[in-house]
């Protein structure tokens, strides 16, 4: 933006736009690990990438999460482009993945498809701790199958990735069943709610005329305590749904999958059917109600955007969520592991010589570091004593013109003059015996165990 102040044009310093977030490099870790989680998980049930972009055709929203849900109303970024389509920064992704499964004709193939979707999302919401407008998630969708098993099997997935970071999920669960029966259910509800009327938030009032469904998603305590006796859901499913229902909790019993029924998670998107679920902090871990993920079957998705009759069911996990969580309960995430070794040089003719033996080690899978444009030998040393580097390699003007090159043990102080030659095959030899923990120990910033530890 620019600005003008006697005469003379000023620019004012960019910022960072309200509500979007900078990723920064101390927190690389943490996306590492849970990315590191998401892609294990994905393999061990056979989930395949799909990536789609980031813009999509306003219709494909407003079709299928539903034109009076918050999202739709207020929440999108939407623009018409300069071609005069009409497009937005995707809400959500779960839309897409069953456009990209029509569009592709992924019908074809055998079912059930199983798609992992991963990638930031938009929503204009009004900016507060675990709400950006722009956020991260990864969703778990499995498209072309009806079975109760598939919403359990996903829900598993889901309480396997939060259990194996150290969270204690808290699994939130319900059934909407079909259409049909929502619609009856909506009456009774609003019937209900009516003669409450005054008692509701001003949101609430409106939801009343649009979708009482979504006076329960409501957070306002009036509203909750308006709600505590109303008519449930589960009264009002048809046998099948309730059968379908009855099956997906027996799974969970079955493998030990603690839930909490809850007649309160109807989602915040139109498109659900049958089972619906959110997974919430463990009691001790969090805000109540701040749901980590959620997701839930369907059925009807695809049919709403155009396509065929696609029996579908899936979850989405926001990143920014599980990392403030992973950071206010302390829990130990892994890092990176340190380089093994450092390369010093000294004097213009050393460094280009170390600039190639930097890539030799490198194409040899050998971690290490360098900072080619410091001049002394005491800055880099300094850098290698920061990293717990163990061995630097120092080239010299001396090492140069003998051919030679210094290994310096960094605990013990003591330098070895090596043949330039022999620098990697003998690198290979020290590492070798260190990873065998017999000989030059390699200490790493952080070690790796699999699973998380709990700091005391
Ligand atoms: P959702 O409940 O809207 O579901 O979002 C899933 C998760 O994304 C939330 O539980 C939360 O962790 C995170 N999230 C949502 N909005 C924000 C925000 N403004 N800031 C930070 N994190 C946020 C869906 O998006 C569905 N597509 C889930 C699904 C997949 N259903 C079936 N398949």
């Amino acid at each position: 933006m620019t600005i003008k102040s006697r005469g003379k044009v000023k620019y004012e310093k960019p910022r960072l736009v309200r509500g979007m977030k900078d990723i920064l490099p101390h927190d690389e870790r943490y996306w590492e690990w849970i990315r590191h989680k998401v892609f294990d998980l994905a393999k061990d049930y056979g989930f395949e990438l799909i990536a789609t972009p980031i813009l999509e055709e306003k219709g494909l929203f407003i079709r299928s999460i539903g034109e009076s849900t918050d999202i739709v109303e207020k929440e999108m970024y939407s623009f018409t482009d300069q071609g005069g389509s009409s497009l937005v920064l995707r809400p959500e992704s779960t839309a897409s993945t069953v456009r990209a499964y029509n569009e592709h004709g992924m019908v074809n193939q055998p079912q059930p498809v199983k798609l992992l979707n991963y990638g930031s999302m938009f929503r204009r919401e009004r900016p507060q701790a675990g709400r950006y407008r722009e956020f991260h998630q990864f969703s778990f969708e499995v498209l072309g199958d009806d079975q109760p098993v598939i919403d359990a099997q996903l829900i598993i997935i889901a309480h396997n990735f939060f259990k194996e970071l150290g969270i204690e999920p808290n699994l939130q669960i319900n059934s909407l069943g079909n259409k049909e029966s929502r619609e009856t259910y909506k009456k009774e509800l609003a019937d209900y709610l009516k003669p409450r009327r005054n008692q509701l938030c001003d949101d609430c009032k409106k939801r009343l005329l649009k979708n009482p469904l979504r006076v329960l998603d409501c957070k306002d305590s009036s509203c909750i305590e308006l709600t505590l006796d109303a008519p449930q859901i589960i009264d009002f499913l048809d046998e099948e749904d309730h059968a379908h229902f009855t099956q997906v909790l027996e799974y969970l019993d079955g493998m030990e999958v603690p839930y909490n029924l809850n007649p309160r998670i109807i989602r915040g998107l139109d498109y659900y059917s049958r089972t619906t679920f959110e997974i919430w902090p463990g009691e001790n871990q969090g805000k109540a109600q701040s749901a980590l993920g959620g997701g839930g079957r369907y059925d009807g998705l695809s049919r709403l955007i155009g396509g065929r009759d696609v029996p579908a069911s899936g979850f989405s996990v926001g990143i920014e969520r599980v990392i403030s969580l992973l950071k206010e309960n302390d829990i130990f995430v892994p890092g990176k592991k340190s380089p093994d070794i450092f390369l010093a040089q000294l004097g213009d003719v050393s460094r280009k010589k170390a600039l190639m033996l930097f890539e030799q080690l490198r194409s040899k899978g050998i971690k290490v570091i360098e900072s080619f444009s410091k001049d002394g030998i005491k800055p880099q040393l300094e850098i290698a004593n920061r990293l717990n580097i163990k061995i630097v390699l120092i080239l010299g003007q001396k090492e140069i013109i003998d051919g030679t090159i210094l290994f310096r043990d960094m605990e013990s102080g003591n330098q070895e003059v090596i043949n330039f030659e022999k620098t990697i095959p003998e690198l290979e030899r020290r590492l070798s015996l260190a990873a065998n923990n017999n000989g030059v120990k390699i200490r790493h910033t952080v070690k790796k165990p699999d699973e998380p530890v709990k700091k005391s």
